[in-house]
């Protein structure tokens, strides 16, 4: 029988060849040096001298690759598309990394390396594509050391609820909390080549800040920090600009209020 992630890893299939040529991506940029990974995501993750680091839903390994030059002992990246991962090991070979990345094709809802990693992270527009955030959950937990530490940063999903109308004010256009029915992302035009409107649209879950809350704890994982931020990792919302730091901005009050469009948490074993 057809699970819903196919259509999905069909989708990612398709964009990851688009997504390695866009300048959004900026591959050549990655390869002379530019780190992929946010300052605050880079705070947030350090020390990583002498640890490992899995990474969930790394797509072609740039935020992987970036926290092994930062330090990492050894990282291992997941994704479930073929594609990304073929890529993402073609650049580890490029770099010479390849004796310190791991990239593992794999559903991370049914992910189970049996090995535990000091840190656990994922990122940026994940979550949304997944149908099971208890299963999501649960394999954080079976991979996180018993010290180690889980964390994440993500689209707000207030943020993702929202549009802006003609007149450019922001109203709510999407519901907030979780329907167990998948929305079709038919007609959405891809997020680093916008004039490109993928043939395979997957399929979208919605996630509340408790449903992401309850997943973690429902894991034995306990929430110690919780972060949100007025800016967004893409251009979210029309007027974004982005800054040196790669984040994105609504910065011109004619845009309306300030809306959390980024959020960050940090998690480990309940001892
Ligand atoms: C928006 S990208 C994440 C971007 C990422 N933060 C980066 O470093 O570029 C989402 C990724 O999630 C992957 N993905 C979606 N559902 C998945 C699943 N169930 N298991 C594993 N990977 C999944 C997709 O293949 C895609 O590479």
């Amino acid at each position: 029988m057809a699970h819903p992630h196919d259509a999905n890893r069909r989708h990612w299939d398709e964009v990851t060849a688009l997504h390695r040529a866009s300048a959004f991506y900026d591959v050549e940029g990655f390869l002379a040096g530019r780190c992929t990974v946010g300052p605050l995501e880079r705070e947030a993750l350090s020390p990583l001298l002498r640890r490992n680091l899995l990474h969930l839903q790394c797509h072609f390994g740039l935020d992987t690759l970036s926290l092994l030059r930062l330090g990492a002992a050894r990282v291992t990246g997941v994704d479930f598309s073929g594609a990304a991962i073929a890529e993402a090991r073609n650049l580890a070979d490029r770099m010479k990394l390849s004796a310190w990345a791991d990239f593992v094709e794999a559903d991370v809802l049914d992910l189970d390396l049996g090995r535990r990693f000091d840190r656990v992270f994922t990122s940026h527009g994940a979550i949304n594509w997944l149908s099971d955030l208890g299963a999501w959950g649960r394999a954080i937990a079976r991979h996180l050391a018993p010290d180690g530490l889980f964390y994440m940063m993500e689209a707000h999903p207030v943020g993702l609820a929202l549009d802006v109308d003609g007149a450019g004010r922001l109203y709510q256009r999407f519901g907030y909390f979780h329907e167990a029915a998948a929305q079709t992302l038919d007609g959405v035009p891809d997020y680093a080549e916008p004039d490109y409107v993928p043939k395979e649209p997957g399929l979208g879950w919605t996630w509340s800040l408790a449903d992401i809350m309850a997943a973690l704890e429902g894991a034995g994982l306990r929430v110690f920090e919780f972060r949100e931020y007025p800016f967004a990792a893409w251009d979210a919302l029309p007027g974004m600009a982005r800054d040196a730091d790669r984040y994105y901005w609504r910065r011109d009050p004619a845009l309306g209020p300030a809306t959390p469009l980024l959020f960050s948490l940090k998690a480990r074993h309940d001892a």
